[in-house]
């Protein structure tokens, strides 16, 4: 599927979301008829992969910064306790050696491998992530995605009525990490918020199940029988058939969008081969209405 406008060509990697976008160089400012194809494509098809990008984190965040604030992430063993807007996902430290597999950093990254929408713990819940491949090993280390739109829409008519007006609970800290001590107590304290099972794109009104790792609780259920839903509708989302696989090439840019997707990372041989990553996560907004138009309209 092209789009017939600008230089821009959005194409379908997936038969129910993923688009990949060439024709354009987001380092450089990125003209308005040019980011209206890139807004409308990023509501219709949910992940974006942009081709043949060189962003260093100057232009990483001018560009992320067209489609709302930026998030500044908190100090944690990831970012080596240096809150900033760029997250920096990779087996390397500082010096470009590789990290042994115990190291803090190593650990909290890990976590990403469980299936989550980023942020989804903060009262203002993330928009969208932008994720600059620097440097990708030659296998493995993947970024999966699933579509929890198309899941929703897969569900049936009853199924989605009964859902409707439920809400969850999300934590910053895992169900298993109650005794985790990598973040302080304010911050988890601050970061246990509710949102609606089911959110709907305020652009084209689209649905999707908002779960995850985050999600451990339905308010008004007893723990365990919230977590026990939570944790099917997740299975749910992530069946293959929702779910696109991203093998990550040189130049790579992939923006997701927050609200109705679900990604993970997958493992590589995280002793033989580099991988370098950096993210922007745009915030959202208190009102999802905020959103019916574009950034800056
Ligand atoms: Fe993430």
């Amino acid at each position: 599927m092209d789009t017939p406008a600008s230089r821009i060509t959005v194409k379908r990697l997936h038969p129910l979301f993923v688009a990949e976008v060439t024709g354009i160089d987001l380092t450089k400012p990125v003209p308005r008829e040019d980011f209206r194809v890139i807004w409308d494509a990023f509501n219709e098809h949910q992940i974006l992969v942009f081709r043949d990008q060189h962003f260093d984190d100057e232009s990483q965040i001018a560009f992320s910064r067209q489609f709302g604030e930026l998030e500044t992430m908190i100090a944690h063993p990831g970012n080596d306790w240096n809150p900033g807007h760029i997250s920096v996902m990779t087996n390397l430290g500082k010096d470009g050696n590789f990290l042994p597999p115990d190291h803090p950093a190593m650990l909290h990254r890990e976590r990403n491998e469980e299936w989550h929408s980023d942020s989804s713990f903060k009262s203002v819940a993330a928009l969208a992530s932008l994720l600059a491949a620097h440097i990708v090993p030659p296998v493995g280390g993947n970024t999966d995605f699933a579509s929890a739109r198309a899941a929703y829409e897969a569900l049936p008519a009853e199924r989605k009525a009964a859902l409707e007006n439920l809400t969850a609970l999300h934590r910053m800290t895992y169900r298993d990490m109650d005794n985790d001590n990598s973040y302080n107590d304010d911050d988890k304290k601050r970061h246990v918020v509710t949102h609606p099972v089911i959110r709907a794109n305020p652009v084209n009104g689209r649905k999707a199940l908002y779960v995850g790792a985050h999600a451990q609780e339905i308010v008004g259920m007893p723990p365990e029988e919230g977590a026990r839903l939570l944790e099917e509708l997740t299975a749910f989302v992530t069946q293959q058939q929702f779910v696109y696989s991203h093998p990550w090439r040189d130049g790579d840019a992939v923006m997701w969008d927050n609200r109705c997707t679900l990604h993970r990372a997958t493992t590589y041989d995280k002793t033989q081969y580099k991988r370098k990553l950096h993210r922007t996560t745009i915030a959202g907004k208190k009102l999802d209405s905020a959103f019916a138009m574009m950034p800056g309209a």
